[in-house]
């Protein structure tokens, strides 16, 4: 009798642990939004999808294709107005405030507490994370945009040196022309004009007048001088692309630049991810290098997923898993060794990281000291997104027509107002 109840005792003591413990460990599925499509892109998605499946849970892949995201914000904003959001979607910046704005999205403070993310963030990424105060999002790494990818190999055989001033790059274009290569590769898509342009204005004009133009939005940093000047040399920059570029996928410019039909490309990071999966090592096969006139600074672009309310303990179970995964340091390394860019998780061990990315790490901690560390605005980090996309309009129509840099000035002082 006595040894029966004790195995009662004993029954129910394991029954109601296992159901406190599997209450908190449920088992769900998590349906993620991204744009992580190209080579690398989808080899970093996959070790997310990889974590989450080792805790049990299962991953819906949501995968909108379309560098920059702009497809995939289409989609994201017709499923949650249908009430149908996913778990979790890939939107960054200021777009985080107005997502916080709509009430849709959930409270990470539980998570975010017992794992210290105030402790483990750098201010600059734990801002943007919260919406009144509140985690509502969660980085998974810091891609530097201003980078300039080489290929070594065409620039010896064309006998130009690498360009360190938008001069040089002017007069290295010419000589890689003659030599019949491709001296930039490039996509023309609204958003990957704005990146080249993003840098050759950094170059141009030099992180305080940035700040006041994409930052500040003050109109007389954007219609002056230096945004004329931005303008111009991003004619040369554009004399230097061929004329196959239209609606070119970025990843297929990386291509060009890896497979030598090319010298450079202007692109942030994740172009180094293509590079990796491709096979090339940094310093032999390709160079990476700040864009012209960009060295010591450091145009940031952060991506975070944010979370949407859920219904049902599984779906929540399974996204809160989500949320503390994409933070544990095992996560942060494996998927920024594939994606190009850092960790956003500070303290993390650089050790198995290319110099790329040490240079890139050792920038952004001291371009934030030296005031170079900016956002980018080609990647939603600066300002609301109807301004960026009025800004967007205006840098492809004067890469597709004969605008003049003071016409392009002018409109770019206008866009600010699309507010
Ligand atoms: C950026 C994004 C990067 C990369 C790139 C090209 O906006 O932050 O992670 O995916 O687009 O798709």
């Amino acid at each position: 009798m006595k040894q029966s109840m004790t195995r009662i005792t004993v029954t129910a003591l394991t029954l109601a642990t296992t159901l406190t413990f599997s209450n908190f460990l449920r088992a769900g599925e998590v349906e993620v939004l991204h744009w992580w499509t190209s080579g690398g892109e989808a080899k970093s998605v996959a070790e997310l999808k990889k974590i989450l499946e080792a805790n049990g849970h299962k991953w819906k892949d949501f995968a909108v294709a379309g560098g920059g995201g702009e497809n995939a914000m289409t989609v994201l904003k017709s499923r949650v107005v249908s009430g149908k959001p996913p778990t979790a979607a890939q939107v960054k910046g200021p777009s985080i405030q107005e997502w916080g704005r709509e009430g849709v999205l959930t409270n990470l403070d539980d998570v975010a507490k017992g794992a210290n993310w105030d402790g483990l963030l750098p201010a600059v990424v734990s801002n943007v994370m919260k919406y009144q105060g509140h985690y509502v999002a969660v980085p998974v790494n810091v891609h530097r945009v201003n980078w300039m990818w080489v290929n070594p190999e065409v620039f010896k055989k064309a006998g130009a040196k690498i360009p360190t001033t938008w001069e040089e790059f002017a007069v290295a274009a010419d000589k890689i022309h003659k030599a019949g290569f491709i001296a930039v590769a490039h996509g023309g898509q609204p958003w990957q004009d704005a990146t080249v342009f993003e840098s050759v204005a950094l170059g141009v004009g030099g992180a305080d007048w940035y700040n006041r133009a994409f930052v500040n939005l003050d109109a007389s940093a954007l219609n002056s001088p230096t945004m004329e000047k931005s303008f111009a040399t991003l004619r040369t920059v554009q004399m230097a692309i061929d004329k196959d570029a239209a609606n070119r996928d970025w990843n297929l410019a990386t291509a060009m630049v890896i497979n030598g039909k090319a010298a450079m490309q202007f692109m942030g990071d994740w172009a180094k991810g293509e590079f990796t999966a491709a096979g090339k090592s940094p310093g032999k096969d390709y160079i990476c290098m700040p864009a012209p006139g960009t060295k010591g600074a450091f145009t940031f672009n952060i991506d975070s997923f944010i979370m949407f309310e859920q219904k049902g303990a599984d779906a929540k179970g399974a996204q809160r898993a989500l949320a503390s995964a994409i933070m544990e340091p095992q996560f942060q390394e494996v998927f920024n060794l594939n994606k190009g860019s850092i960790p956003a998780r500070t303290g993390m061990s650089m050790a198995k990281f290319d110099q790329c990315a040490k240079d890139s790490s050792a920038e952004f901690e001291s371009s934030a000291k030296s005031k170079k560390l900016v956002p980018s605005w080609a990647h939603g980090m600066a300002m609301p997104a109807s301004v960026q996309g009025a800004m967007f309009d205006v840098v492809t129509q004067f890469m597709n027509s004969s605008m003049t840099p003071k016409a392009a000035a002018e409109k770019m002082a206008a866009a600010a107002k699309s507010k």
